[in-house]
Formats: C-alpha cells, sequence, structure tokens
C-alpha cells in the first residue's frame, strides 16, 4: 500500500505536469503545422516511416484502456496523468494522418484501410503493476522522443518543413511523458528502493516496442526505419537505458545485485521482489 506521502508527492507533480502543459505545450494538430511547407518530393520511405508511427499510436483506445486499469487503485495523480496522456497522444495521430493526406503520400481510402486493419489487433498491456509500467512508460516514451528527434531531422534535411514540425511537436509531448513518468519512478525509488530497482530490471528484461506484433508488416517497417533514422538496440541503449537508469541515481552495482538476488529466487522457486509491487 502507497504511503501518504507517495501520494501527496505524485499529487504535486502532476500539477507541474498539468500547469507546464498549458502554459508552453498545448498545440492543435492541424493549425499549428506550416502545411505549405510540406515537400511532395520526400522519398516513399518517410511516408512509411510516418504511417508507421501512426500505427503505433493508433493502438490509443487499448493504451488508455490497460494503462488507467493498471494504475486505477494507484494514486489519484496516476489517473489523471493518464487521461490527459490520451488527449495528448491522440494530437500525434492527428497530425501524421493530416500529413500523409495532405503530402499525396496516402489517399483518405488508404488511411481508412490502414485504420480498419489496425483495429483487428489489439495491444495487450505488457506489465501488471502501477510500477512496472511507469518504468515501461518511462523507457517507451523515452524510446519514441529520440526516435521522433531523429526523423525530425531526416525531414528537415529533406525540405519537409510541415513534417519536420509534426515530429518536433510529437516529440515534445513524449519527452514531457517521460519526464513525469521518470519522476514517478524515482518517488517509487524512495518508497522502496530494492523492490523498483527489481522491477527496472525486469522491465528492460521483456521490454519491446508497442508496434512489436500489431502494426501490419512491422518487421519489414522497422528496418526501414532503421535504414532511415538509424535506430537499433546499440542506440536504444545508449541513448534511453543507460541516461534514464544515471538519472535515476542507480548504480550498475545495484542493478547486478538484484539480478543475483533474482536468480537465486528463481533457482529456489521464491516469488522476487518484482513480483511483490507496492501499487
Ligand atoms: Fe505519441
Ligand atoms: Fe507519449
Amino acid at each position: 500500500m502507497a504511503t501518504f506521502e507517495f501520494h501527496d508527492k505524485l499529487y504535486k507533480k502532476f500539477h507541474k505536469f498539468f500547469d507546464d502543459a498549458e502554459e508552453k505545450r498545448r498545440w492543435h494538430p492541424v493549425k499549428d503545422v506550416p502545411w505549405d511547407k510540406i515537400n511532395k518530393d520526400v522519398p516513399d520511405d518517410f511516408a512509411l516511416c510516418a504511417e508507421t508511427f501512426l500505427g503505433v499510436e493508433s493502438f490509443l483506445p487499448d493504451y488508455i484502456r490497460g494503462g488507467l486499469t493498471v494504475v486505477r487503485a494507484s494514486t489519484l495523480a496516476q489517473r489523471w496523468f493518464a487521461a490527459n496522456w490520451g488527449y495528448e497522444e491522440l494530437k500525434h495521430s492527428m497530425a501524421l494522418t493530416e500529413w500523409l493526406l495532405r503530402s499525396g503520400k496516402r489517399t483518405e481510402e488508404q488511411m481508412f484501410d490502414f485504420h480498419s486493419s489496425l483495429m483487428e489487433e489489439e495491444w495487450q498491456v505488457p506489465f501488471n503493476t502501477a510500477r512496472q509500467m511507469t518504468i515501461y512508460g518511462t523507457f517507451q516514451e523515452m524510446a519514441t522522443f529520440v526516435i521522433y528527434l531523429r526523423h525530425e531531422k531526416l525531414a528537415k534535411e529533406f525540405g519537409d518543413g510541415a513534417l519536420a514540425t509534426c515530429y518536433r511537436l510529437n516529440a515534445r509531448d513524449e519527452c514531457a511523458h517521460a519526464k513525469f513518468y521518470e519522476d514517478v519512478v524515482k518517488c517509487y525509488l524512495d518508497e522502496d528502493r530494492e523492490a523498483t530497482i527489481a522491477d527496472i530490471a525486469f522491465v528492460a528484461a521483456n521490454f519491446q516496442m508497442p508496434g512489436v506484433g500489431i502494426v501490419p508488416d512491422y518487421d519489414k517497417r522497422v528496418e526501414v526505419m532503421r535504414e532511415e533514422g538509424k535506430m537499433d538496440r546499440d542506440f536504444f541503449l545508449k541513448k534511453v537505458y543507460f541516461p534514464t537508469i544515471k538519472h535515476w541515481g542507480i548504480t550498475r552495482q545495484e542493478l547486478v545485485s538484484v539480478a543475483a538476488a533474482r536468480r537465486r529466487a528463481a533457482r529456489a522457486n521464491k516469488p522476487t521482489t518484482a513480483e511483490t509491487p507496492l501499487a
């Protein structure tokens, strides 16, 4: 059971997050993108990448339902964050859809078919506790932020100011989401450091991006994205995992100790701290 201090800290963090969003980060996915700066001659791979991002973003109903279910019994701040998060994520899909249509890379019929085919699959919550999902959210949002930034740079290089703006605005939101989750994980660490580190090790070992297995032709799409955006496992570790672990103030030694304890517990067939969550 989470302490009053934990609830109170998260409540204040959510208010700060919300105030910053209202004052500095609100944007309109149609009105705030300079559509006259579209370059219709960008390579078709750019459209495939934008469509893949859109595909991943499009499982929003599942993310909201799954995310809210997991945090429902945790804290008010996490429930409110999940609701606000859904609204912000929706705009990412809107902006990418607009670009795909206005650039002429996709027709309305193609977009309709794409969205219909996406909903034949369903995203399943990868972890079952609020703490593990918060850790997962930190990695996932930070990875998405980094990927969007790289694609913003590419769009700029190829002279598409509209697509670059879509990616920049999306990236800014993803960064804010990652930072909120990152702060919440710090609070979890303050509450129960050993169990939270065990959860971090568990989530890192089982982490995969949300589109895997549900966006059509995901593997082929990711190959193109790796070509275009140079994102691979090493890059993920360097740009996402290690900086985040450092930010949380966790040493490699702590992670190694927790992993060793997990192995010992598995051998003795005992539940580990990662399976006895705070919330
Ligand atoms: Fe997003
Ligand atoms: Fe996000």
